[in-house]
């Protein structure tokens, strides 16, 4: 199924080396919010390794691994589709990211809703996602497009070193 939007397409290994230069410039910027990463993450041999090993977790069905897009279709940050499950459950996660330069744009917004529809033509009955219990603005962004609080989970993920309580949403595609 090919998947393109206004702002958002799935990764190409082409994107490489523009993806890797917009991550190195965003490396403090995204540390607070992130695991912790080594210099080699910051490699274009290490993310083309990171893309590849996401294309063949796409083609499997598992995930949908999106970039997303300016006008001038420069890549402005990352959307994952993460862990989709089908059977009873038809429900997946959704993690993002967008540049310090362009933040507060509307770019996640929009970039979430295009998610939203995507998992809704994949037939996915549920998204997930997580935030920092500081992380206002994600938590506005996934307000603004219909996702529920639904709980708070201790020391949910590793993030810059530390494991971290998370507040729990989620959306139910109807
Ligand atoms: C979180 C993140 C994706 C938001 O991206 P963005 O492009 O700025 O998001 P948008 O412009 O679409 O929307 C941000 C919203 O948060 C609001 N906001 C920003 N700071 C806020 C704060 N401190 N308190 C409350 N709301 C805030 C903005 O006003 C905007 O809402 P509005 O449209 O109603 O005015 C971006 O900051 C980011 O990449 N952060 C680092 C990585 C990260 O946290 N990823 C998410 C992990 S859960």
């Amino acid at each position: 199924m090919e998947i393109q939007t206004d702002i958002t397409r799935i990764l190409r290994t082409e994107d490489v080396v523009e993806l890797t230069d917009l991550l190195c410039r965003n490396r403090s910027f995204l540390s607070p919010w992130d695991p912790e990463r080594d210099d080699d993450f910051f490699t274009v041999t290490k993310q083309h390794d990171i893309a590849r090993a996401s294309l063949d977790t796409y083609s499997d069905g598992s995930m949908v691994p999106l970039v997303i897009t300016d006008a001038k279709g420069t890549i402005v940050g990352r959307l994952n589709i993460n862990g989709i499950v089908r059977g009873a459950f038809q429900s997946a996660a959704i993690g993002y990211w967008v540049s310090e330069r362009v933040n507060g744009l509307g770019f996640a917004s929009a970039a979430v809703a295009e998610a939203i529809k995507i998992s809704t033509s994949l037939g996915l009955h549920r998204l997930q996602a997580e935030t920092l219990i500081h992380n206002k603005s994600s938590q506005r962004v996934l307000e603004k497009n219909g996702f529920t609080l639904y709980g708070l989970a201790p020391k949910y993920l590793k993030i810059a070193g530390t494991w971290q309580d998370h507040l729990l949403f989620q959306r139910i595609n109807e």
